[in-house]
């Protein structure tokens, strides 16, 4: 027997987008619930983002979700680019009197869970054949089965589709435009109990390729390696990758802390923009739309931005009656996308190595000495990875 039920918005998705969602809208008084296809204990141990620009970091205080984030995010000045042996700081606060913190999105996504359940909010983990229907009329339904086998019938008033980019909600709106660009390399990521060896961000351009030298506390560093796109792990033991990430950051007297890793994982690259966000009452949020390459932290940022717009959108639909954010929902935050999506194409066309393109080496140390030497130059880079007109929430 199917169990039929009501809420106002219908979220599928427990990422940070559909977290963070059903947490706003729960500030203003909107009831939701969220289907997730995945247990809790993977969503809160899935290793991806961990910078937040100076905007998230507000958004998730304002939201009351910020307490461990202040007392565990480590709050940076800038980032470090290296490049032809040089090691250079860029200082966001000193540029644009913005700042960013490393606080990783497996404890977002742990404290915004906490936040839900504990105010009786619900969360259908392991849900399976999640569908919804009637986005065109005013009573969309949001179905599943839940962990037990038991179907289920949720009639919504909205559905928040915040399902990533191998979701479901994306497929069901018809017209969709989709902008993509592939890139011929992947980032192969560790996670590894090490003290980091550098107080802020590296992004080091080699020869050889990429690196970028991340942490997650004290204790724990995050580095990743740029190979090819078709790399299998199997090519990489652990000594390869600390032999490469030493080669990639090397300075005299300077060396990457080591430790175990404890985590291996290989990422494809690709930026990736679906429009329109929104049909009838189908509103999609983060990954669900658009993908970046993670080279400049936009991802996770974009997505919280998402369901900022949305949540203030949706107070005004289901409040107030009044469908004016609703409708500019999908150019609000496609405006925002596409200027990420640009700042991460610069970011990863910057600092990534083609083989075999002497002309595009040059044009990129001639950009890395720019971006450096320049204050015009460094003040645009600084506003864009610190965050560029990211939408508040007032609470
Ligand atoms: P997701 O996190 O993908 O969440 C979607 C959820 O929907 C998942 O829990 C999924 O299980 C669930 N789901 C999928 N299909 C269904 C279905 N049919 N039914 C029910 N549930 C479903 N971003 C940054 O801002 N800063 C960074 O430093 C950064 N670094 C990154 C490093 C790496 C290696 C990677 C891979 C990504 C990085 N990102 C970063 C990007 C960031 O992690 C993503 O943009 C972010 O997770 C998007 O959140 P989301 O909620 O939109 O989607
Ligand atoms: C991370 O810490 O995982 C991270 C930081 C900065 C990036 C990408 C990833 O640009």
């Amino acid at each position: 027997m199917t169990v039929t039920s009501r809420t106002r918005v219908g979220i599928v998705g427990a990422g940070p987008a559909g977290l963070m969602l059903s947490v706003l809208l729960a500030r203003r008084g909107i009831e939701s619930v969220i289907v997730e296809s995945r247990t809790r204990e993977y969503c809160e141990a899935r290793q991806r983002a961990g910078m937040l620009e100076a905007g998230t970091v507000a958004a998730l205080r304002a939201a009351g979700v910020g307490k461990r984030l202040d007392a565990e995010g480590l709050e940076h000045d800038g980032i470090y680019l290296q490049f032809a042996g040089e090691r250079q700081h860029v200082n966001f606060r000193e540029l644009v009197g913005r700042t960013v913190t490393i606080y990783a999105q497996t404890e977002i996504v742990k404290d915004l869970i906490a936040d839900r359940l504990a105010a009786g909010g619900v969360i259908e983990f392991s849900a399976s054949s999640v569908a919804v229907s009637g986005i065109e009329s005013a009573a969309p339904v949001l179905s599943y089965t839940d962990s037990a086998g038991v179907p289920h019938e949720v009639a919504c008033d909205v559905i928040a589709g915040c399902d990533g980019f191998h979701g479901i909600a994306r497929a069901l709106v018809p017209g969709l435009s989709a902008y993509e660009r592939t890139y011929p390399y992947a980032w192969l990521g560790i996670l590894a109990d090490a003290g980091p060896s550098t107080d802020e961000l590296i992004y080091s351009r080699h020869p050889d390729g990429f690196a970028l030298y991340s942490m997650r506390s004290p204790e724990v560093s995050r580095l990743y390696l740029q190979v090819p796109a078709d790399e299998s792990l199997d090519a990489w033991s652990d000594d390869r990758i600390w032999a490469e990430l030493q080669k990639r950051f090397a300075l005299p007297g300077w060396s990457v802390a080591t430790g175990q890793i404890t985590d291996k994982s290989i990422t494809p690259m690709r930026s990736f923009v679906a429009g329109p966000m929104r049909h009838g009452r189908l509103f999609l949020a983060g990954d669900a739309a658009h993908i970046v390459p993670p080279c400049g932290a936009k991802g996770l940022n974009l997505a919280v931005g998402d369901a900022i717009v949305m949540a203030s959108a949706l107070s005004a639909l289901l409040l107030d009656g009044s469908a004016t954010l609703a409708d500019a929902y999908s150019d609000t935050c496609l405006r925002r996308a596409w200027r990420a999506t640009q700042f991460s194409y610069f970011m990863t066309s910057m600092t990534h190595v083609l083989p075999n393109d002497p002309f595009d080496d040059l044009a990129q140390l001639a950009q890395l000495r720019y971006v450096t030497s320049s204050p015009a130059a460094a003040t645009s880079l600084a506003e864009n990875y610190s965050g560029y007109e990211s939408p508040k929430f007032e609470s």
